[in-house]
């Protein structure tokens, strides 16, 4: 009941708050090409794609508020491709995207790092992963609090994780950390406002140079 009715709604609210809409439009600027989104969600990062973006792929292991992810997608300038699968198993080739965003995903993905091993293996040599998460605290104190409340925030958000080091979860996948940065969102809670927003590249071997639109703060 809450899982199916009240959590998709719940979500929906807070993350389309100002604030959120701010930091996806700064994350998204430089996305162009053939896109894909892992934890697709209610399809709140559409209006912030920018016309660079020629089709977007998207997957989720959940169907959430279908009537809104439809009007949503309907107004999108570029064709949206959704699939409900997990992250873990991507059913697309290699080397077939030029951009994979996240957006507060990694969060709650049970297996992250075979996500993020997807990831590296669909995007292009000279493509980019852009992810802006929330995570753990580099304060002690405030990762103390992250651990104890960890399992009520499993419930309440259906998976969600508090603790979670996604810088590290991202280079232990194999992705290059090309640039990252950390800070408190805001008007949120500590706890849950603990930002990681970067940008990865498939090898720091060739390593593409890094998009005009990347604004690092
Ligand atoms: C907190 S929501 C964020 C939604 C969206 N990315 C946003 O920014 O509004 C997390 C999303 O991850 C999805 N998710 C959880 N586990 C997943 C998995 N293994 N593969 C793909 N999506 C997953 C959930 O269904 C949910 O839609």
């Amino acid at each position: 009941m809450y899982a199916t009715y009240i959590f998709p709604r719940l979500m929906d609210w807070i993350l389309r708050g100002e604030r959120f809409q701010h930091e996806r439009q700064r994350l998204l600027t430089p996305a162009e090409g053939v896109v894909l989104e892992i934890g697709f969600g209610t399809g709140l990062n559409l209006p912030h794609y920018p016309r660079t973006v020629t089709a977007l792929h998207a997957v989720d292991s959940s169907s959430m508020l279908p009537d809104r992810v439809a009007s949503r997608t309907a107004q999108a300038p570029f064709p949206v491709h959704i699939q409900h699968l997990s992250a873990e198993r991507l059913p697309y080739d290699n080397a077939m995207f030029d951009y994979v965003v996240s957006t507060f995903t990694l969060c709650t993905i049970p297996e992250p790092i075979l996500a993020l091993r997807e990831v590296r293996r669909v995007m292009k040599p000279e493509g980019h992963f852009l992810f802006l998460e929330h995570g753990r605290s580099d304060v002690s104190k405030i990762a103390g609090w992250q651990d104890r409340l960890n399992p009520f925030q499993n419930w309440l958000g259906c998976g969600c994780n508090l603790n979670r080091r996604i810088d590290r979860l991202v280079r232990d996948s194999g992705l290059y950390l090309e640039s990252m940065d950390r800070y408190v969102l805001p008007g949120v809670p500590r706890i849950g406002g603990e930002i990681y927003r970067g940008l990865a590249a498939r090898n720091e071997i060739g390593l593409p140079s890094k998009p005009a639109g990347w604004a690092s703060s």
